[in-house]
């Protein structure tokens, strides 16, 4: 029997309050019917990242307004949904916290079943909401919290084949603009300085291409770019609008480089498994950058594969994809009861190895 599905969803476990209402009817396309989200910026604008326990305040403070707002801009009420879906994990503990709580007491307020997400889920299976793409795919996350290469098999089924063994790339971006005093969030600063500079210039590693498989390592980047700015200043006694355009080429360049080649590593360990039709799909904030999207491109022409990357506002952190990512748990028979625990660390694939580090937007597990 064809069967739609609404569900509300509810996402807190980082810097952004946000719900939305998804729907789908078997066997055909999603539809994001509503997506709010709060972001958190300005409160955490004067600590240079983002402070859990005021995080967690702002989302206990937000999560019934965006419901309100997620229902009214969707057109629905809460007796239309069949489920309610919620990150619970990982991410910082206090905001996943608050989100399952509200989560639960709207579940047992209503008698709607309840959906435990693991957040990362979310992301990995964005593509299926924007393009139906069929598993099993080839997905990159690459955020300021995020940067794992995943074989997603099924709702609930995701192979890791390598990561971060420390910073994200985003939060490499973030730091680098710091240290050259241009504005946050540091991507697209950095990317629009590079714009004027040579790469060639300064010399970067390219972090563990020296070293078989898809692990990626970033932190070592801006201590080199650290170095470097901190000798022409001894030099010259400070940088030139020059030196700060070339440094963010470089650094830029060894990011793009690096991500390629460990693209092109993760895209043949993909293809032993035969899809009928490869597809690669990037999400997370850094998919915005125009020489990283065109590198991987390119890595995905050589490769015979297609690329995705879904809008913007549903690469980064928003509800819809946990709606989304909930509906499809449900549509196999999944329900959470209201002991659902929040979890600050939950790997997507309990069969890898733990990732190493804990960047400044919590835990990547
Ligand atoms: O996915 P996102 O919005 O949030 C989480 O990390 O959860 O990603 C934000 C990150 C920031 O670190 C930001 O500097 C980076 O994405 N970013 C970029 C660009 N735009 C945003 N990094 C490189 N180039 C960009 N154009
Ligand atoms: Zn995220």
């Amino acid at each position: 029997m064809v069967q739609t599905l609404t569900v509300l969803g509810l996402e807190s476990s980082c810097d952004d309050t946000a719900a939305a209402v998804v729907r789908q009817t078997d066997g055909a396309g999603a539809e994001v019917l509503s997506s709010i989200v709060h972001g958190q910026t300005e409160l955490h604008s004067a600590f240079g990242g983002v402070v859990p326990e005021i995080a967690a305040r702002a989302h206990a403070e937000k999560l019934d307004t965006c419901v309100v707002q997620a229902l009214a801009a969707a057109g629905l009420t809460l007796a239309d949904m069949d489920a309610i879906a919620v990150t619970a994990g990982p991410g910082l503990i206090g905001g996943v916290m608050s989100g399952v709580m509200c989560a639960k007491g709207l579940c047992a307020a209503t008698g709607l079943p309840l959906v435990g997400v693991n957040h990362l889920a979310g992301h990995a299976l964005t593509p299926r909401l924007t393009d139906g793409i069929a598993f099993p795919y080839l997905m990159l996350l690459v955020s300021g919290g995020h940067c794992q290469y995943l074989i997603a098999q099924g709702p609930e089924q995701f192979t890791r084949l390598g990561g971060t063994i420390d910073d994200a790339p985003g939060e490499a971006f973030d730091k680098t603009a710091r240290l050259l005093g241009l504005p946050q969030p540091g991507g697209p600063s950095v990317e629009a300085e590079a714009r004027s500079g040579d790469p060639k210039r300064f010399r970067f590693p390219r972090p563990l291409l020296d070293r078989p498989g898809c692990d990626l390592s970033f932190s070592g980047l801006k201590t080199a770019l650290m170095r470097m700015r901190d000798q022409i200043v001894a030099e010259k006694g400070g940088l030139t609008r020059q030196d700060r355009a070339d440094l963010c080429a470089g650094f830029q360049q060894a990011i793009v480089d690096t991500l390629a080649e460990k693209t092109r590593r993760a895209m043949d360990l993909y293809l032993e498994e035969n899809p009928a039709d490869p597809v690669i799909a990037v999400a997370g904030g850094v998919a915005a950058n125009t020489a990283i999207r065109a590198a991987l491109e390119t890595v995905c022409a050589e490769k015979g594969a297609r690329f995705t990357a879904p809008p913007l506002a549903l690469c980064t952190d928003n509800a819809a994809m946990i709606a989304y990512a909930g509906l499809e748990r449900f549509r196999t028979g999944a329900r959470d009861g209201l002991d659902l625990t929040a979890r600050p660390r939950w790997p997507l694939d309990q069969t890898s190895p733990a990732m190493l580090g804990s960047g400044k937007k919590g835990a990547k597990a």
